[in-house]
């Protein structure tokens, strides 16, 4: 969770980078903010709460001068948010900051054998027993960059790491389970959990593996194994503009990649469908002969995309199962060479999905990264991985992500079965335009006024549309804070049909006219007999219009790109209801972009 930056530059002006940089990775969620400044004196500054809180109790005018330094954004793990437990963390002697990433599980240990040494800790964090450890390794005469690789072997879990020590222009790093991208630039060198933290200085990276350690000063970067030995570094090149990363105008971000979505599925599509021939190219995914079953691994809004990949292959005569990441276990899931494992992460990093394709690869399993970040963990683990290409995607609740995997999903079921028929590769070329279709008409926002007070939200559909039911109710949860609750259509009358009530409006996903949507709209009737409003998400091409109080249309043929259409009503529907409600809808309570704990 959270994010690093560190600059080594020539230019004076690293209290911009850094602010620059930690605002760049605002999204992945955090509560407090902090910098350190090294190459005159150490100077350290934290605040809990947001980077405004943090601008404005800088001295800025006082770190003219200053072009080293590291910033942190912290998402608590251990101790409570607060100015003391935020990051960089000192020694005592204040020679030392450090800014760390992740849980480090031995910290207990080390806390104690550095409190029997007579040192006094400050703050509640597991960070904190890297400044003293390296400080103690200082006291020893030990040089610099040796008492960092020396506290970094001491200490075990998941972290990235950054330090700077007083008086140097230079930053130390490392990492284990924890992302760590270099950015080289003109003037100087850069460090980051993620990309977007220094897209606007550089699109020059150099992704860093675990157990890799690197050196920066304003004119090399280093980077050298756990041996000490130098590595060969490859520098990539980025294509994200810095451009994307800002609100174009849009009051949210999640408003903005809602209004991305059919921008975001022609990239992915591009190039990997021909009509003519009617096939489809992942050039990156081999046809994998899968003799065992297909398994995908995934979490929240991927786990539901994960379903629908699931879906489609079942479809399509292969056996194939979605399982939640956190719940995946090794010992208990028939996994093994013939195996294949799809793991669906939008930001590659999620810490349950990564134990569990972890797990896959260590039972011989093929593994495949369905992710949106490039270098990321999961895309550098699996034996291969398929971009879902949906650039880079700020707000905390998922929106164009879940559509552009949707998509990749559908191409992958169709190049693992070779089974591709040229109404699938219609269907795909139709959505972009059906969603702006639907980004064009859409009532949702009238719907929303309309049910802003709800007591709860229902959201029910079967088949394809399920995983949709399930995906409306957590976004709605996520950012209005409202209960939502989503159901298989048919479960309804197993026990959740006791919680409807003539003020918890029903949204029924109900597209083509075949037996499934009958079923559907018996349900409807259902709840409708007990006085719930109806909302019908609907292509019109069944009768459930007839039994709803709203209509909320899927233009298009219906098929497989049905339910990534509708799930775009659903996305706008909990965006206004958050909005009314005046939420903080990019940065919603107790969430955090990238889920890098267990
Ligand atoms: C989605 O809106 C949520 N923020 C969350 O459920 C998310 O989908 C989940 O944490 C998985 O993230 P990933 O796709 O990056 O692995
Ligand atoms: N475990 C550390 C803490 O609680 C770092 C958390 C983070 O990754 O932000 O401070």
């Amino acid at each position: 969770m959270c994010g690093i930056i560190g600059y080594a530059g020539s230019d004076s002006d690293a209290i911009d980078v850094l602010l620059d940089g930690l605002s760049g990775l605002e999204y992945r969620g955090y509560d407090s903010a902090g910098v350190a400044l090294s190459n005159q004196t150490l100077h350290v500054h934290k605040r809990e709460g947001e980077l405004s809180a943090l601008e404005s109790a800088l001295p800025k005018s006082e770190y003219e001068n200053e072009s080293v330094g590291i910033g942190h954004t912290r998402w608590s793990t251990h101790g409570p948010p607060s100015d003391v437990n935020a990051h960089p963390h000192t020694d005592d002697q204040n020679r030392v900051a450090v800014v760390h990433n992740g849980i480090i599980e031995n910290y207990q240990s080390l806390r104690d054998e550095l409190t029997a040494a007579g040192i006094e800790f400050e703050s509640d964090t597991d960070t904190e027993v890297v400044p003293h450890l390296i400080s103690t390794y200082l006291a020893d005469g030990i040089d610099r960059e040796t008492a960092f690789r020396r506290a970094i072997d001491r200490i075990e879990g998941s972290y990235a790491v950054a330090a700077v020590f007083e008086g140097t222009n230079t930053i130390y790093a490392a990492r284990r389970n924890s992302p760590l991208v270099l950015g080289i630039g003109n003037d100087g060198y850069y460090l980051a959990s993620d990309v977007p933290a220094f897209i606007e200085y550089t699109d020059r990276v150099i992704y860093l593996d675990d157990g890799e350690f690197a050196r920066l000063s304003p004119s090399e970067v280093v980077v050298t194994d756990a041996d000490g030995t130098v590595v060969e570094t490859s520098i990539e090149t980025i294509s994200w503009d810095p451009e994307d990363a800002g609100k174009s105008g849009y009051d949210h971000y999640m408003l903005k990649e809602i209004n991305e979505q059919p921008d975001a599925l022609r990239k992915c599509l591009r190039g990997r469908l021909d009509e003519l021939e009617g096939t489809v190219d992942l050039e990156s995914v081999p046809p994998i002969q899968a003799s065992g079953a297909i398994q995908f691994v995934a979490c929240g809004t991927s786990y539901h995309a994960a379903m629908y990949g699931a879906r489609l292959l079942r479809d399509r005569g292969v056996s194939a199962q979605a399982f939640l990441a956190s719940e995946y276990d090794e010992e208990t899931i028939p996994v093994g060479g013939e195996s294949v494992v799809v793991g669906v992460t939008q930001s590659g990093e999620t810490a349950d999905t990564m134990r569990a394709l972890r797990a896959a690869n260590r039972a011989g399993a093929k593994t495949i990264a369905v992710t949106n970040v490039v270098g990321s963990s999961a895309a550098r683990e699996c034996d291969h991985v398929l971009y879902i290409r949906a650039g880079p995607e700020i707000g905390v609740a998922a929106t164009k992500t879940f559509a552009s995997q949707q998509a990749a999903l559908t191409m992958l079921a169709c190049q693992l079965t070779e089974n591709i028929s040229r109404e699938t590769i219609q269907a795909l070329r139709d959505v972009p335009d059906l969603i702006q279709t639907v980004l064009d008409t859409s009532n949702a926002r009238a719907v929303a006024e309309t049910y802003e007070d709800a007591d709860a939200y229902f959201f029910i559909g079967r088949g394809y549309q399920y995983p949709v039911a399930l995906e409306g109710a957590l976004k709605m949860k996520e950012i209005t804070y409202k209960h939502a609750e989503g159901f298989a259509a048919g479960e309804l009358k197993h026990g959740p049909l006791a919680l409807v009530t003539e003020n918890t409006p029903v949204f029924a996903l109900v597209t083509g006219d075949d037996e499934r949507a009958n079923k559907t709209i018996g349900n409807v009737k259902e709840v409708e007999a007990r006085d719930a409003p109806v909302v019908a998400v609907t292509d019109g091409r069944s009768e459930v219009e007839r039994y709803a109080d709203h209509v909320l249309e899927v233009p298009g043929a219906g098929g497989i790109a049905s339910p990534i259409v509708a799930n775009v009503q659903l996305q706008l529907v909990s965006y206004w209801v958050a909005n009314r409600l005046g939420r903080s809808i990019d940065k919603p309570r107790n969430l955090a972009k990238s889920v890098t704990v267990e």
